[in-house]
């Protein structure tokens, strides 16, 4: 279905045409006076300098021209020059009949040539726990994934597993430590390793932070898990038994981590996957003169003329000949265009990693590993603070591990709708009901307060505030959703069916506003996924449920005595639940029966 403003647009650059204007005058958007118009065009402004002419005289014409448009209820000059529209109840009435009727799309149409696209983000480290600084990387990577879904492209997530570094050389010695007598150490033995890790997921958990602590005191310690690092690089027998014991139990977990957060990726890749690439990859590079030494270390330049700021040379590979980050995300980039020959890469950090990724990017760009117009998209993302305006912590003053996090929340939030069951009596709903419901909502308060940011910002993360019922929160707009359930229940409760009936024109001002959202769905939708933008569908969500609780504060929707009417009010509340169910859909959250 074409965007309500291209309509629009269409019809006003049409009467500018036939008065002997140019086209280019005829550009619509949303009005910014609200109490005076529903959209706006401001071309007689802009026309009256090349047509030599007063603007309102322009604005004048055109707006004699649009009177008597069926797709206008107003079309008004207004001094000096500005055209004021509002759109005609019924034209507007059929839009959203047409909308409904494109059932699960709501009018987004399906792109003529889909894109595929790799999405990376998660970015666990293996063995080591996740805590927030991970949340926002998955949690936007996730509704990035989904919303491109949604419009119809193809998707691939990755979550690009940190298991290549130090962290698996600790691992390794202070597992050597503790059971020494472990045939993985032994370098003569060349049988088959067992097929179970000699190690659970709580143990793994608790030597990588005992290890870590050990190798900042013990230069030997350090020394050793270094050794073993490269060891293991190297392709030594018992140390890459282990890394794959380490790496299933740590998957293992990670998805289960991953599930409580609705968030699930097509491909479990990570840094080790890349190492086989490097090679060749880094020959081509020499080859082709793209590569040089430069104190010791293989580089290629990135800098550019129109480089306000020094962008240092992309690191290929050290001194010692070991591989770095770079390394491995630029080697990432050959399989990936090997494998799937994307469009595009998006990529979801923190927004630290900033210079590390146009580095990458343009030596992945210059050495020719991917297409010239391969799209490569680095997001990087502020931090998650605590109320004090400082990175998040625990109580005591540890890094904050999610799972910890999202039992508090979960805890808020049962106390919250306990409370709040008791206060509508709604005393019928299970102990168990009650606690699943709460971890629906205590998601959706997490999701809601991190994506409704602009990702680059830094936010506060205030349970007290995500988890309200009121304002522009996850609760408020899961509440709204079970609050139409509510209502299509009660109606259909009653025995009665709205089937065939169609929404009518607004009966009031409250109904024509909430409809006037409504028809704003595919352009939003649009914008959010061409600007990688989730917080774009908050805002939009949240407009749309003001303007459905105003509608609904105002209208006797279940003792309205025409059924024709009451028909259409239902159409609209069903038209507005299914938008309200996709946009939380592609935010990686869903509503509850009731709450
Ligand atoms: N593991 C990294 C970290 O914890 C994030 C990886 C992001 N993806 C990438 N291709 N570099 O910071």
């Amino acid at each position: 279905m074409e965007k309500i403003l291209d309509l629009i647009t269409a019809e006003v650059t049409r009467a500018f045409t036939d008065c002997g204007y140019d086209e280019k005058y005829g550009k619509v958007t949303l009005s910014n006076r609200p109490d005076l118009c529903e959209y706006q065009c401001n071309g007689a402004l802009a026309a009256a300098k090349e047509y030599k002419k007063a603007p309102f005289m322009i604005a004048d014409e055109v707006a004699e021209k649009l009177s008597g448009n069926a797709m206008f209820a107003m079309a008004e000059s207004v001094k000096p020059g500005f055209l004021n529209l509002k759109l005609a109840e019924d034209y507007l009435a059929d839009y959203l009949v047409k909308m409904q009727a494109d059932e699960g799309r709501y009018g987004c149409g399906k792109p003529e040539q889909p894109k595929t696209i790799i999405v990376d983000y998660g970015g666990a480290n293996v063995a080591k726990p996740l805590h927030v600084g991970h949340l926002r990387s998955a949690i936007i990577g996730e509704s990035i994934k989904r919303i491109g879904n949604f419009m119809g492209h193809r998707m691939i997530g990755d979550v690009h597993l940190g298991d290549w570094g130090l962290q698996m050389g600790l691992i390794i010695v202070e597992l050597k430590e503790r059971k020494p007598e472990l045939v993985y150490f032994d370098e003569s033995y060349d049988g088959e390793y067992p097929k179970e890790a000699p190690f659970t997921i709580s143990e793994l958990e608790e030597i990588y932070p005992t290890a870590s602590k050990k190798s900042k005191e013990d230069e030997a310690y350090r020394d050793a898990a270094m050794q073993a690092t490269n060891e293991l690089q190297h392709g030594r027998r018992g140390y890459q038994a282990l890394l794959s014991h380490i790496l299933n139990v740590s998957v293992t977990d990670l998805k289960k981590n991953y599930d409580n957060l609705n968030v699930s990726f097509e491909l479990w890749k990570g840094e080790s996957d890349a190492q086989p690439y490097i090679p060749d990859m880094v020959q081509k590079m020499k080859d082709e003169g793209f590569a040089y030494m430069s104190d010791g270390a293989l580089v290629v330049d990135v800098q550019e003329e129109t480089d306000a700021k020094e962008i240092p040379p992309c690191i290929i590979l050290k001194s010692d000949g070991a591989s770095l980050y770079s390394t491995t995300d630029l080697a990432t980039i050959v399989w990936r265009m090997e494998d799937y020959a994307p469009d595009g890469m998006i990529y979801l950090t923190d927004k630290r990693q900033e210079l590390h990724f146009i580095q990458v990017f343009r030596c992945a760009r210059k050495t020719g590993l991917v297409h010239e117009n391969t799209m490569l998209k680095h997001i990087g993302f502020g931090t998650m603070n605590g109320k004090d305006g400082k990175p998040f912590k625990t109580r005591d003053g540890g890094v904050m591990r999610l799972e910890y996090l999202l039992d508090e929340i979960n805890e808020e939030m049962l106390k919250k709708i306990t409370e709040n069951q008791k206060a509508k009596e709604n005393l019928d709903i299970s102990a168990e009901e009650a606690q699943k419901t709460a971890k629906m909502v205590a998601l959706a308060a997490v999701k809601y307060g991190d994506l409704s940011n602009q990702a680059s910002k830094d936010y506060i993360f205030d349970i007290d505030r995500f988890t309200s019922f009121e304002g522009n929160t996850g609760p408020y707009i899961l509440y709204t959703i079970v609050r139409i359930k509510s209502i299509l229940n009660k109606y259909h409760a009653l025995g009665k069916d709205e089937t065939g009936a169609v929404i009518e024109s607004a009966h009031s001002a409250s109904e024509k506003n909430l409809m006037l959202e409504l028809s704003r769905f595919n352009a939003m939708m649009e914008n959010a996924f061409e600007e990688s933008a989730p917080h774009k569908v908050c805002s939009y969500i949240y407009d749309l449920a003001n303007a459905f609780n105003s509608f609904y504060h105002e209208t006797k929707i279940m003792s309205e005595e025409n059924e024709t009417v009451q028909k259409s009010y239902i159409r609209l509340l069903t038209l507005t639940k299914s938008v309200l169910e996709a946009c939380i859909g592609v935010l990686g959250f869903e509503a509850p029966e009731r709450m």
